[in-house]
């Protein structure tokens, strides 16, 4: 059986595209950059059943047969390398041993305490924007506020932020063969510095995620350096990017839909669902990772063979008719919303709790200081990058109150 090849659907409107994938699914084929043709799951009960599945795929890429992507690991230098050795690329018990160190900071009741800090620091965001020239929620609200929360988290002081800028601008762009020295060298700095953060920590611990992790090296998790820089990479970059596009595009979709972004304005006891509903529809992670067949087997019919690779499509299974009523239509108040943006099984998203209290407190603000923010530019303007698995716009410049003539 051929599986259809189908293109990846445009960034800038992507409901016809997703659609396309859905009807074309279970499984189809599209062309990644880099990769090749790679199998996609599209429809959300694929994408949940795949996901939940651990024992048939598996995230360890030693499990996978793609000759370019086994060629792309060993060109890279070890410490790119490190970064495939986290908790997302780990299964069972490793899987669990990893995430265990971690998972009492980023869960409700711990992220809950976390909340008036981050509606601070996004109100200091906001006013920040409001007064700049350029208007780009971007650069003065969508990227700096996860990159100052995660910091906050982990105790890394405020002046070392630009850095961590720059580190993780060279990380986002490291997927194209041009960005690849600047990424090389970016996690490098960005390695050394962690160590030595680590290493004050391991001297005087104190109260913030770094010291956790410095305990669980210690303590009975036992982790190895390595681990450490693989688990502080991963929540970088896990987290950051990701967040940023979430935010930049819940905006942008608001705009969109001026009669959703009046009823949330009106009525924020809406924020729960909204939050939820926007996650759905702005479908910033295209894609989850790789996984790979662990044995021979049939998949929806298809016969597959152990070490191929299979993705699944979010942002489609996100659209699928057969698990959302008009499921191209943004609904702030949609219940039930079974969503698979922060994927599923036993790596589901370990920061879904932050995401959402991030893109909470921005709309709260911004609602409630700039209800009628607007375009600074005409919308065909707005430039998206081609990168592949995040939809991501290169920036959103935004006015606080409408502008004359547009
Ligand atoms: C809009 C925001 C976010 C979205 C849409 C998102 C989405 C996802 C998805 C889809 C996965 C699963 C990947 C896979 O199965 O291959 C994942 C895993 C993960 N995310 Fe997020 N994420 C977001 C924000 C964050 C934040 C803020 C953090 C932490 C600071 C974070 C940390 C992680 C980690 C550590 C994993 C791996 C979990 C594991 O392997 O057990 N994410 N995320």
């Amino acid at each position: 059986m051929t599986l259809p090849l189908v293109d990846m659907p445009a960034k800038d409107d992507p409901g016809p595209g997703l659609a396309r994938l859905v009807a074309a699914g279970p499984l189809v084929r599209m062309r990644v950059p880099l990769v090749g043709p790679m199998t996609f799951a599209t429809t959300h009960a694929a994408c949940e059943a795949i996901l939940k599945d651990e024992a048939l795929f598996s995230t360890e890429v030693a499990h996978g047969r793609n000759r370019r992507i086994a060629w792309l690991l060993r060109l890279m230098p070890r410490n790119v390398r490190t970064m495939t050795e986290s908790m997302l690329q780990k299964d069972g018990a490793e899987h669990r041993r990893l995430r265990a160190t971690v998972d009492g900071a980023f869960r409700r009741q711990a992220v809950a305490a976390w909340e008036p800090r981050i509606e601070a620091i996004a109100a200091g965001m906001l006013e920040d924007w409001a007064a700049s020239e350029d208007g780009d929620f971007m650069r003065h609200v969508a990227r700096p506020l996860p990159l100052a929360v995660i910091c906050e988290i982990l105790g890394l002081p405020r002046e070392d932020r630009p850095a961590f800028t720059r580190w993780m601008a060279a990380l986002a762009e490291g997927g194209s063969p041009r960005g690849l020295p600047r990424l090389y060298l970016s996690l490098t700095r960005m390695n050394r510095y962690l160590m030595a953060r680590f290493a004050e920590r391991r001297a005087a611990p104190g109260d913030d995620l770094i010291s956790v992790l410095v305990h669980a090296a210690e303590g009975g998790a036992g982790l190895s350096d390595d681990e450490v820089l693989a688990m502080l990479g991963l929540l970088f970059i896990a987290g950051h990017e990701t967040t940023t596009h979430l935010v930049a595009g819940s905006a942008l979709t608001l705009l969109r839909h001026p009669a959703e972004r009046a009823r949330l304005a009106a009525d924020p006891s809406l924020s729960g669902t909204a939050v939820e509903e926007l996650l759905r529809h702005v479908g910033a992670v295209e894609m989850t990772k790789p996984r790979y067949l662990t044995r021979d087997a049939e998949v929806f019919g298809v016969p597959m063979k152990r070490g191929q690779a299979i993705m699944a499509h979010l942002a489609a299974a996100n659209r699928d008719p057969g698990a959302f009523e008009n499921p191209h239509c943004l609904d702030l108040a949609r219940r039930p919303n079974r969503h698979l943006a922060f994927g599923g099984g036993p790596h589901f998203c370990l920061g879904a709790w932050l995401a959402k209290a991030e893109l909470g407190a921005v709309l709260r603000l911004l609602l409630a200081r700039a209800p009628g923010y607007a375009l600074a530019v005409p919308e065909a303007d707005l430039a998206w990058t081609g990168q592949s698995g995040i939809r991501s716009l290169r920036t959103l410049p935004l006015t606080p109150t409408p502008r004359r003539g547009m």
